[in-house]
């Protein structure tokens, strides 16, 4: 559950943050590869993903990254409401599981989207508004981890 103050928090950092993000997406990614660069991998797109640097200039991650930045975006645009995407999310998870990510690298993604907040946001990074972001991201992965595993399971039905 999120709480008021959460909510306030998560709110009024995306307010600039979600008017730029492609390129605050971008820095997401990079952390991503620099955390993990054998996610590269799972990037299997025409133009491929060999390198960080080939990744980060292909036209079909780069709007990868910003279906993610989408996701973020609908998720702080219905904090009131988060399991109105519920559907949404299990699907997600599910195409996920069908392409190979494991659940844990949603997590990296976690790791990977608090630092892009932090770079971006500078003094106004603090605890409580990192563990309200952390709050948030937690509620959509588990809602994706949810589907992920549903879709294993029904495959091996
Ligand atoms: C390491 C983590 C991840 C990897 C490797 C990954 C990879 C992929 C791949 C290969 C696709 C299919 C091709 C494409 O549409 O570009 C995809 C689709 C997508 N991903 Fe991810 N993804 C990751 C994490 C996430 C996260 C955390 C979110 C959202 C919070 C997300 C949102 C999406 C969306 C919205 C789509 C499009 C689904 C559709 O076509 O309906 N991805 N992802």
């Amino acid at each position: 559950m999120l709480s008021v103050k959460d909510k306030e928090l998560i709110r009024d950092s995306w307010e600039s943050l979600g008017k730029n993000k492609a390129p605050h997406g971008v820095v997401m990614f990079s952390r991503l590869f620099e955390l993990d660069p054998e996610l590269l991998s799972l990037f299997n797109y025409s133009t491929n993903c060999g390198s960080k640097q080939d990744c980060l200039s292909s036209p079909e991650f780069l709007d990868h990254v910003t279906k993610v930045m989408l996701v973020i975006d609908a998720a702080v645009s219905h904090l009131d409401d988060l399991h109105s995407l519920e559907e949404f999310l299990l699907n997600l998870g599910k195409k996920h599981q069908a392409v190979g990510v494991s659940t844990q690298s949603f997590a990296v993604v976690g790791e990977a989207l608090l630092y892009m907040l932090q770079c971006s946001l500078g003094q106004a990074y603090t605890a409580p508004l990192r563990q309200a972001w952390l709050n948030m991201y937690s509620i959509v992965v588990s809602a994706m981890s949810r589907g992920w595993a549903k879709n294993g399971k029904d495959k091996a039905d």
